[in-house]
């Protein structure tokens, strides 16, 4: 086939591509915005190389002109979590959504494979709208901890040095490899709640101190110059000294000072 017949087949793909990296993106956004812990970490996403594909179909016997029918993972995502409960919740996110349908899902975190391989797999129907109408993509969506994905690289990188064919010894030893993320992972669960807590604190922290900020920026339009530095040094001494609830405190007593203001401006 022509390469311009490749580009032009591979080009649904990419939008579904691009527009579930933005979707999902911008899930993480909507949490942290919320100051809520997001079960997505990280979202990665690629559209196979046709010579991936290629060797695929010569692997599989399959006719080039069925790739289409035949290829789920031609559109490839990749979610990435912090702990293995993430991983459900956010199949269950993906499930509950209206622009995508579940058609196969593969639990190789309870069922892991034989290599010591572990994620979730799903593979569900996505609509994309091109300029040549409305086309139904299958996209593989792979979701994983940190500890999965980085056994998951190196594995990888390791089945194309040996070409397939990793040594014995070498096997054993990422086998070995994958229990001891398996242990990880459990570990990190165990503190899950209290790392949870952290990173909330963090996020609210920093949502606060935006809100802040933004209330001063206003207030420098309307309030005089003295007041303003005396706002800055008890915002830089309660940032310093204090703790979360009297920065809570300060945001909504500067709220009403800028509300005050508006109101004096108003009349
Ligand atoms: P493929 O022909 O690889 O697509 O296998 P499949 O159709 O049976 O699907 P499966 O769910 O087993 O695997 C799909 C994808 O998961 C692969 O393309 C890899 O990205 C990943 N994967 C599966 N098994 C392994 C493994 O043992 N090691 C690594 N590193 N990745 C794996
Ligand atoms: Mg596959």
């Amino acid at each position: 086939m022509e390469i311009q017949m490749w580009k032009e087949i591979l080009t649904p793909y990419e939008l579904a591509v691009e527009e579930l990296q933005l979707k999902f993106n911008h899930m993480i956004k909507e949490y942290r915005q919320a100051g809520i812990y997001s079960p997505i970490e990280q979202v990665l996403g690629r559209v196979k190389s046709i010579s991936s594909i290629i060797q695929k179909a010569q692997k599989r016997n399959i006719d080039i002109d069925k790739i289409e029918e035949n290829l789920f993972d031609i559109a490839g995502i990749r979610l990435i979590c912090q702990f293995t409960d993430d991983i459900y919740n956010v199949v269950n996110l993906i499930k509950n959504r209206s622009d995508m349908e579940v058609i196969s899902e593969k639990d190789y975190v309870k069922n892991i494979k034989e290599s010591g391989y572990r994620s979730y797999h799903i593979i569900v129907k996505y609509k994309v709208e091109t300029v040549k109408g409305t086309k139904i993509i299958p996209v593989e969506i792979q979701i994983r901890t940190l500890g999965m994905n980085f056994w998951a690289i190196i594995e990888h990188s390791l089945q194309y040095k040996y070409d397939g064919n990793i040594p014995e010894h070498v096997k054993s030893r990422l086998s070995a490899a994958s229990d001891a993320i398996i242990t990880l992972d459990n570990e990190m669960s165990s503190i899950h709640d209290e790392i949870i807590d952290a990173q909330n604190f963090v996020t609210i922290k920093a949502n606060i101190v935006t809100e802040i900020l933004t209330t001063i920026q206003s207030l420098y339009k309307v309030a005089n110059k003295q007041e303003i530095i005396s706002i800055q040094d008890e915002f830089y001494e309660i940032y310093q000294n204090g703790d979360l609830a009297k920065l809570q405190r300060f945001a909504r007593q500067l709220d009403i000072m800028a509300e005050d203001y508006r109101a004096q401006t108003i009349q």
